[in-house]
């Protein structure tokens, strides 16, 4: 049996930092409603001129060091991102270039928030097939350019960042208890358009357009939603709630994951929680809270981490890890 296996971590968020303060100039909203809503304080703006391919090849560098591992021997990019630099080609093939990587492939996966999981779930399908030995995982937002500056309803939710994981295939003998991503879940269902997407892209409108959506029926669907993939990734991991030593939930909102690890019974010592100061940053919020977790010496070699994102499409999705 072929697992992939966590190697390293890495991330980056742009230098500039906008307070809830700030918001509050700028559009008719205060810190106290930001942080009752969402549990946000801040979050962090790209400068211009500074891309979604750049966020993530300094999330992907820093990986690299954290697992020691070469660039060079990295033959899989897979790079998940709602905020691609271009239509095409794809932001992987610019971080590919960016990183000196002239072998492999590279390329994005598109499943918003959910995106982190997502290309995860594809990177270990493909490890495992064996069609790449060592793969980044990135997810790489700049969310910032696709806000509507004015609807203080969205504008106040989101924040710029990219986190990335080097994933190594390695042969174990199966059981359980081995390293690696032990079990994933992909839901998708389109008829949840209309609640989150942007209006715009280059087969509708020829523009990139801005965020739409309809917070209070995001927010009743999350939590159902995500417990049901959660279950389906313990189920098919044989593995009991209760021995979960880290929750990592997408960072959208504090409430979301109050109400999610309370399900579980995952007491507030075992959730990771950055949205304070991260915002929602989409597919990089996952990453970028596995990086901070990694390097403050929280999650430890042999622990079994919980990831789960819910996002625009709907998409949602949830992966356990064994670290
Ligand atoms: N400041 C002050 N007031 C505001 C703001 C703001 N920034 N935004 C909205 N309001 C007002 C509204 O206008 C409304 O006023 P009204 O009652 O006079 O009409 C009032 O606050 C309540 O608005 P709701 O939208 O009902 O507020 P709610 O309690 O639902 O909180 C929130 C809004 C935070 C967006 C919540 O619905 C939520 O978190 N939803 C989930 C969103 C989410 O997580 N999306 C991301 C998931 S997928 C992804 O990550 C892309």
């Amino acid at each position: 049996v072929v697992r992939s296996v966590v190697r390293g971590t890495g991330s980056y968020l742009p230098a500039r930092v906008l307070t809830n303060d700030e918001l509050s100039e700028m559009v008719d909203t205060s810190d106290e409603w930001i942080v009752q809503r969402s549990g946000i304080r801040e979050r962090h703006i790209a400068a211009d001129g500074e891309y979604t391919s750049d966020l993530a090849t300094s999330a992907a560098r820093a990986a690299l060091e954290n697992a020691g591992v070469e660039a060079g021997e990295i033959d899989l990019i897979v790079l998940a991102t709602a905020t691609p630099d271009h239509t095409f080609p794809a932001t992987a093939v610019t971080v590919q270039e960016q990183l000196g990587i002239e072998g492999g492939a590279a390329f994005d996966v598109q499943a918003v928030c959910s995106g982190f999981v997502y290309g995860l779930s594809t990177a270990d399908a493909m490890l495992r097939a064996g069609h790449a030995r060592k793969a980044l995982v990135i997810g790489a937002e700049t969310f910032s350019r696709i806000l509507d500056w004015t609807d203080r309803a969205t504008c106040v939710l989101f924040g710029d960042g990219a986190g990335a994981v080097v994933l190594e295939a390695v042969g174990q003998s199966g059981d359980k208890a081995d390293r690696g991503i032990l079990s994933a879940r992909l839901r998708s269902d389109g008829r949840h358009l209309d609640k989150l997407y942007v209006d715009g892209g280059p087969s509708t409108t020829g523009t990139a357009g801005h965020l739409r959506m309809q917070g209070r029926e995001v927010f009743r669907h999350a939590v159902g939603l995500v417990s049901d993939v959660i279950d389906g990734a313990l189920e098919d991991a044989g593995v009991e709630a209760a021995d979960i030593d880290w929750f990592v939930p997408h960072q959208a909102n504090k409430r979301i994951i109050d109400a999610t690890a309370r399900k579980f019974g995952w007491p507030e010592e075992k959730v990771v929680v950055t949205v304070d100061k991260h915002g929602n940053t989409s597919a990089a919020s996952i990453p970028l809270a596995l990086d901070v977790a990694w390097r403050d010496g929280r999650i430890r070699p042999g622990q079994l981490v919980m990831l789960e994102a819910m996002g625009g499409g709907l998409t949602w999705g949830a992966a356990l890890v064994r670290w």
